[in-house]
């Protein structure tokens, strides 16, 4: 069994479904209102558990009722989370999200996201230690994101980063990732390169290993040589929210198969998670995974 550890945020979602996007100034009548559980950390969490690996979680959620909610959900999950601190005195991670077409936009608010400090990731060392993977996203701070960097090098441990939400990091950094897995404005901001760039053209420039990730059009992905494509999974979307969380869990639980084995299984678990609402509510098991995979054979 796989096992991995995963850095990152936890966020209750407020998920409205509306007919469209709303305008500045503009009130619009929604369809559907649901509170689910999410954050990118959580999310990869919760994605690398249901493909049948062995997960522990690094995170923080508030002294609020979604503290609760959110960490049963974990723990029911089958999610080690010894390293998931409960924070006095701030509330959960939330992220309100609009979901129209099958397209959503995102506000996030940190709160106990922003305490997952540093030291949070080196009482972990041990559970990192252990791991096969190791993945960390960017909703906690970069100083903890260093951490897990760091540690994972020291370590041994291969570390996947996906750059989300972008911001630029230091070049040196880099040279710690395993694998980066942006998509194209997210690789733009690490580098700060012009994001206008030709995306085959930054994954030649980036300091590491590049999966990135293109949508319905799949991923490309470049070790050494030249970028390689890997083509999507045609699927009726209903909530793109998580697909991007769902690709990186599927990479880390396959990568042990060789990378464009990794990269197809990353590609068709986000397509079904494409298809269905929700973040966690989306992501598939290992067969269900299987079954897709041998109808599009
Ligand atoms: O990647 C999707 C996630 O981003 C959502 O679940 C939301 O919580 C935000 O963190």
């Amino acid at each position: 069994m796989t096992r991995i550890v995963v850095i990152g945020s936890i966020n209750m979602d407020l998920v409205t479904l509306a007919p469209r996007f709303v305008a500045p100034g503009e009130t619009l009548i929604g369809e559907r209102f649901l509170t689910v559980p999410g954050g990118k950390g959580a999310n990869q969490a919760v994605a690398a558990a249901r493909l049948g690996a062995k997960v522990a979680m690094v995170g923080a959620v508030g002294d609020d009722a979604f503290g609760t909610q959110l960490y049963d959900g974990l723990v029911a999950e089958g999610i080690d989370v010894a390293h998931v601190s409960r924070m006095d005195g701030i509330g959960s991670g939330t992220a309100s999200i609009t979901v129209a077409g099958g397209e959503n936009q995102i506000v996030v608010v940190p709160a106990a996201n922003a305490r997952v400090m540093p030291a949070h990731v080196e009482a972990a060392s041990r559970a990192i230690e252990q791991a096969d993977v190791v993945l960390v996203q960017m909703e906690i701070p970069l100083a903890s994101v260093e951490a897990t960097l760091r540690i994972g090098k020291r370590a041994g441990v291969p570390v996947i980063l996906n750059p989300a939400p972008a911001q630029h990091l230091p070049l040196e950094w880099l040279s710690q990732v395993r694998y980066l897995t942006p998509n194209q404005h997210e690789l733009a901001t690490v580098l700060n390169a012009d994001p206008s760039s030709d995306f085959r053209d930054l994954m030649r420039r980036a300091p590491c290993p590049v999966v990135l990730t293109r949508g319905e059009e799949g991923a490309w992905y470049r070790e050494d040589g030249e970028p390689v494509h890997q083509t999507g999974f045609k699927v009726d979307a209903v909530d793109s929210t998580g697909a991007g969380d769902t690709f990186n869990a599927a990479l880390a639980v396959y990568l042990s198969q060789g990378l464009p084995t990794a990269v197809r299984m990353a590609c068709a678990t986000a397509a079904i998670a494409v298809s269905r609402l929700g973040a966690q509510g989306g992501m598939p098991r290992a067969d269900e995974v299987e079954r897709f995979l041998e109808r599009h054979a």
